[in-house]
């Protein structure tokens, strides 16, 4: 079995990785990545030198890069995690999004037509799903509520779904999709809430909360999400999409409070500012039908997984200190300059 991961010098698809080529050591897992601010290779450095990785740097919008690895490889299943992922940084500059998240996705499913796939697997969000309020706390996403979307990310994230569901309804591609709620954990860009906390208190810097840090997100341990697609690649049924999530769900300010408990830093670190534009108050998944249908349930508490990341943060310094300086930028030089 050979499998396309794009995205994965990425924080989730680097996770998976990791996680399938310990449990299957027999597939050859193939990482296309273009290496945008969020791809460090770095990351990748353990199982670089492994007979049955390859890395290949390219854009998954370049046809004719995808098309070469496709006719290279003969890939049996592709999982497409390669996106542009900050909510920030889309309300600043959405075209890139567009880009990536919805022509890239569309490109890579036109290889997979060309050149026949067992699966594509498209990794989506449940910021599809839009907001829930935050006095309803008995609402819950389904695969079945509409697509409502708030930011440019979530929007090209939907354009990407309703494109996947659309190659298999007209050309019969055998595709599934998930929709998961915000993760956290190891080698995740310090540009999200948790790591950008973390690293920040530790470098005794402000913790930014907007607004009055009120929003509630779902928080799930990566490598629960990374064993919810491996369970839908293999069980689950095309044509579906499944909901990922814990029932973990807190408010802002409590975790950035909680971070700084455990790391013994002061509350004075956190700094109200201007809330995000368009700002989601609430997300909160139903994932019953991944439980029900596939057996998945998340394995690791909160309590366990944060404690596990901080200190994942702590014993890797160099990893988010080399982002934070940009040098990270230069290792795929380092290790493929000329070659
Ligand atoms: P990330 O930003 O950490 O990584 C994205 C990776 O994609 C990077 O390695 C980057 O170099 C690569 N990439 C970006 N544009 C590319 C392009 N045009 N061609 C090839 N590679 C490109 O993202 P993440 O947090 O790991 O998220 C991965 C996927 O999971 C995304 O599709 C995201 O929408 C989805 N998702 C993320 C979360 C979360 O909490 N982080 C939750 C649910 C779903
Ligand atoms: P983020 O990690 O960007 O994920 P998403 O917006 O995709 O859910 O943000 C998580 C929550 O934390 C969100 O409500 C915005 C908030 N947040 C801050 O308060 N300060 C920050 O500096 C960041 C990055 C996020």
């Amino acid at each position: 079995m050979t499998i396309i991961v794009t995205g994965g010098a990425g924080f989730i698809g680097s996770n998976f990785i990791f996680h399938m080529m310990k449990k299957y050591p027999s597939y050859r897992i193939v990482c296309l990545d273009s290496l945008t601010y969020a791809g460090n290779l770095s990351t990748l450095e353990s199982v670089m030198d492994q007979s049955n990785f390859r890395f290949v740097k390219a854009d998954i919008c370049d046809r004719e890069a995808v098309d070469r690895l496709f006719e290279e490889e003969r890939p049996d299943v592709i999982v497409n995690f390669a996106a542009e992922s900050h909510v920030d940084r889309s309300i600043e500059n959405p075209g890139v999004f567009l880009q990536t998240n919805i022509i890239g996705t569309a490109t890579l499913m036109d290889a997979c037509r060309k050149y026949g796939i067992e699966r594509f697997h498209q990794v989506s969000t449940d910021e599809v799903y839009g907001d829930l309020p935050l006095d309803r706390p008995d609402l819950f996403f389904t695969e079945k509520t509409p697509l409502h979307t708030s930011s440019p990310y979530s929007s090209s994230k939907a354009a990407a779904d309703l494109l996947t569901l659309a190659y298999y309804r007209t050309y019969g591609l055998p595709v599934t999709v998930s929709r998961c709620s915000n993760n956290y954990g190891p080698y995740q860009f310090p540009e999200k809430l948790i790591p950008l906390m973390i690293a920040n208190a530790l470098d005794d810097k402000p913790l930014p909360v907007y607004g009055k840090g009120e929003n509630v997100r779902d928080w799930l341990y990566v490598e629960d999400h990374c064993k919810a697609i491996d369970l839908i690649i293999h069980k689950g049924k095309v044509g579906e999409v499944y909901n990922v999530g814990g029932h973990n769900e807190m408010r802002n300010i409590d975790i950035v409070k909680l971070i700084c408990e455990k790391l013994g830093k002061p509350e004075s670190l956190i700094t109200y500012i201007a809330d995000r534009k368009g700002h989601d108050l609430r997300y909160a998944i139903d994932p019953a039908k991944i439980h029900s249908e596939l057996g998945w349930l998340p394995e690791t508490k909160f309590k366990d997984g944060i404690s596990a990341t901080i200190e994942w943060y702590l014993d890797n310094r160099e990893w988010w200190e080399t982002i934070r300086s940009g040098e990270y930028k230069n290792y795929y030089e380092k290790m493929y300059g000329g070659k």
